[in-house]
Order: C-alpha cells, then sequence, then structure tokens
C-alpha cells in the first residue's frame, strides 16, 4: 500500500495539471460514434479515463495514440458500435459507466457493465430508471439500480426528465440515449451541472439544444462530425494546488492552461469570497472551453457559506475545501451537498472523520458539514480510504499541519490526477513515498 509522508512546508513556482477528466471521457466516448477520426491531444491518461479507453475499445473502436500521446478515435458512426464479446469493466469510474449506460441503451445488442467492489456500490437507479421510462431494457442487481449490470436492444422513445439533483453523468447519458430515440428526450436541470457534454455534441453537430433549464436531443439527420481538439488542465485537479497555494505560508503557484468553465469553478468563486489571494489571466479557449492561467498566493481567510446552485459547480472540489476551511477565521457552511455521500466514498463521512484525526473542528450535518476556524492543524496517520480526492485533499493538509502527515493508501490519486506527486515534489513539497 503507498502512503505519502508530508511535512509542512510551501509550494512554489509555475506548472501545468494533467489534462480535464470529464473532457477526456467524452472525447472517446463521443469519438466512437462519430463518422470519421477524431484527434484528442493532450488527453488525460489516468485510471478512470483508462477504464474508458479500454471499454471503447471492447467496442470495436480501434484507439491509435500517437508518439506524442495524441489518441486518435477511429469513429464507426452512430450505429457502428461493436457488441462486446465480454464484459465492460468500468473498474473505478462511475462518469465511465453511467455515460456508458446511456450510451448503449439504445445499441441493438447486449452488453453486461461491470466494475470494482467501489463502483459496485455505486446508485445506478439515477440512470437507469428513466433510461426504462425510454423503453431500454436493463437488468441488474436490486432491479437494475447496482452493477453488474445486463442491457439488450431496444428501441428507445424520448421521454420529459426533471433530473431529481442535478448531474451531468445522469444528464449526458439521457442526452446520448436521446440521440438513438423516437422522438424529442427533454431534460430538465435543477442546476448547472457542468455542460460539457452539450458543448462538444453540439461542436459535432448533433441536435442538442439547450433553452434555460431545458436540454433537447433527438436523432441526427447526419452524422456526427470528428473531434480535433486539445484538452485544457482539469479545474477539479488545479483545484488541489489552488488550496495548497492559497493556506501553505510562503507559497506563490501559477498554474497554466486550465478550464474555467463556469460550471466547474465554484470553488474559485468560493475561496475568493472567503478573501483568497488570487488572479485569473492568460484567457484562452480550448475544446470550445474557457481557460485562463491561475496565480495564488495565502491570504487571510474568513468562513463563508456554500449551498444550493453553487454545490454542482464545486461537488468535486468539497473535501479540499473542508481543509481551506479549517484555516478561515469563523464558521465555513456547506448545506444542500448530499450527493457528497454516494461518491467514491461517503465524502462527508469520510473528510470529516479524517480532517478530525489532523485536529479539525469539523461537525457532520446529513448533507453537508460546519467547519470551525482556524484551528492549527498537527500531522497524524489519515487515509484515503481509496478515494482519489480524499487523498490529495489530506496531501494538501499534510502541507499546513504541524510534524508529519502520513496519507494512508494515497496511489489511487492517480485516477484522476496523473503524477501528482511528482507535480508536488517539483513545487517544494516535503514528500516521501513509501511502497
Ligand atoms: C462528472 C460529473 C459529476 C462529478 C464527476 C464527473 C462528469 O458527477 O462528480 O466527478 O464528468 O460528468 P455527477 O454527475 O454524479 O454529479
Amino acid at each position: 500500500m503507498t502512503n505519502f509522508i508530508i511535512m509542512p512546508g510551501p509550494l512554489t513556482g509555475a506548472t501545468t495539471v494533467p489534462a480535464d477528466k470529464s473532457i477526456t471521457h467524452r472525447a472517446l466516448l463521443f469519438g466512437a460514434i462519430a463518422d470519421g477520426v477524431s484527434r484528442v491531444r493532450n488527453p488525460l491518461r489516468s485510471g478512470d479515463t483508462n477504464a474508458t479507453l479500454g471499454v471503447v475499445r471492447a467496442l470495436g473502436v480501434t484507439v491509435r495514440e500517437t508518439d506524442s500521446g495524441e489518441l486518435l478515435v477511429h469513429g464507426r458512426g452512430l450505429n457502428g458500435l461493436q457488441e462486446p464479446e465480454t464484459v465492460l469493466d468500468c473498474v473505478n469510474s462511475g462518469t465511465t459507466v453511467r455515460l456508458l449506460i446511456g450510451l448503449l441503451a439504445g445499441q441493438d445488442f447486449f452488453s453486461v457493465l461491470a466494475g470494482s467492489p467501489q463502483l459496485r456500490k455505486r446508485p445506478m437507479g439515477r440512470v437507469t430508471e428513466p433510461l426504462r421510462r425510454m423503453g431500454a431494457h436493463i437488468h441488474g442487481r436490486e432491479r437494475g439500480r447496482l452493477l453488474p449490470l445486463a442491457l439488450s436492444g431496444a428501441s428507445l422513445h424520448g421521454v420529459d426528465y426533471e433530473l431529481p439533483v442535478p448531474s451531468a453523468q445522469v444528464k449526458t447519458a439521457l442526452l446520448l440515449a436521446g440521440l438513438y430515440a423516437d422522438g424529442l428526450t427533454v431534460v430538465v436541470e435543477p442546476g448547472p451541472a457542468r455542460d460539457h457534454t452539450e458543448r462538444m455534441l453540439t461542436s459535432m453537430g448533433a441536435p442538442i439544444v439547450r433553452k434555460g433549464k431545458y436540454i433537447t436531443s433527438e436523432r441526427p439527420s447526419a452524422s456526427l462530425t470528428p473531434l480535433d481538439i486539445t484538452v485544457p488542465g482539469d479545474f477539479s485537479s488545479a483545484a488541489f494546488l489552488l488550496a495548497a497555494g492559497a493556506l501553505a505560508a510562503g507559497s506563490h503557484l501559477t498554474i497554466q492552461r486550465v478550464g474555467v468553465n463556469p460550471t466547474r469553478v465554484g470553488l474559485l468563486e468560493a475561496l475568493m469570497a472567503m478573501g483568497a489571494d488570487i488572479q485569473l489571466d492568460g484567457w484562452g479557449e480550448m475544446a470550445g472551453e474557457p481557460t485562463g492561467d491561475l496565480h495564488v498566493r495565502p491570504a487571510e481567510l474568513h468562513g463563508v457559506t456554500v449551498q444550493g446552485d453553487q454545490i454542482v459547480t464545486m461537488i468535486d472540489e468539497l473535501p479540499v475545501f473542508a481543509v481551506v476551511a479549517t484555516q478561515a477565521r469563523g464558521d465555513t457552511i456547506v448545506r444542500d451537498a448530499a450527493e457528497l455521500r454516494v461518491k467514491e466514498t461517503d465524502r462527508i463521512a469520510t473528510t470529516v472523520a479524517e480532517l478530525r484525526k489532523l485536529g479539525a473542528d469539523i461537525e457532520e450535518l446529513p448533507d453537508g458539514f460546519i467547519v470551525h476556524g482556524p484551528t492549527t492543524l498537527h500531522g497524524a496517520r489519515v487515509s484515503s480510504h481509496g478515494d482519489h480526492r480524499l487523498a490529495m485533499a489530506l496531501t494538501v493538509a499534510g502541507l499546513i499541519a504541524e510534524g508529519a502527515t502520513i496519507v494512508e493508501d494515497a496511489a489511487c490519486a492517480s485516477d484522476s490526477f496523473p503524477r501528482f506527486e511528482e507535480i508536488m515534489l517539483r513545487l517544494g513539497a516535503k514528500l516521501d513515498i513509501t511502497p
């Protein structure tokens, strides 16, 4: 089991972060149904996106890797995917499996989707239930609510469906199924879940239309155009460096070419509201997404309340936000975030339990947490529980805790952020890795 041992200290310098995970998953899956070869420059090669790559190949799609690390996805057209000969293993990746269920529901073949013990615990009913209303044939444990799931060919029809909670994965699954359905599929979104799917599919010529909180999808009248994109840096990975730079005395960091899609940067807004010293410049555009360079230094922070629509825009960043909150004066309150309980771990329970071991004054709520700050953290032995974002959030905590912090089971960081430890070391972190 790989552990990280971290001593307190600043991070300084300039870096990029690995490419966006959400955009890479989509480029592989949407490229698979385009008519021709999609060129994906700077894809994320991580545990989760490699799961999508494996699945796409198992569906008969050739994906070549160039010497410069680009992926060339030889799309087979909307109806060219092949029946997989074996089970499609989505490993730990919730995005892989949920997007795939939507894509495969309308295919004229049989497929079985499976995953790791961690993924087998995560709810799939949020995708399978609306897809069944569209006519999908899906079987699985707990009446199709848990992996493994078996899907067989069905003809789909459009539905009007209001998402019970904002979710980009569920939205994407339904919009993908809508491309194979008779009539119109209407997804009503209660909050601003990440919109990479709408941006990317529209750029490929798919009939995806948004009007306010209504998004529609229908069978395309022409084939989908292949992609030619460079994937920007992942804001969710930059978030760990942003938090470290805002907290560790003496830090001064620049994080370059990061995707700053407004549906992703709730953490940035929360940190600014707390008084963080962050500048954003170097604006650009990559893969139809806004990008920028982030500059951060430590500053005096004060507590804030984060709730409602802001939650979905920073859902993956809440564990590291809790670390930041331990250093802010006053109470930081996170509400409306019950979704955290069904991520790779119950991220409310695991974040609260592990930060307490470091001395944080944090209270668990059914749908979030309250942090009373500031507190001096002290190094201790903590665990990632096999959750990549917790591993990295606790590493950031180690940069400000007195003495040594040992993060157990930290190799999972590479599910989303390969070479996290290398980048930390290059920026000056005092970090040892034990095999
Ligand atoms: C993702 C959507 C979010 C997010 C996940 C990636 C995506 O999940 O937490 O890390 O790429 O669509 P939900 O759709 O379950 O909110």
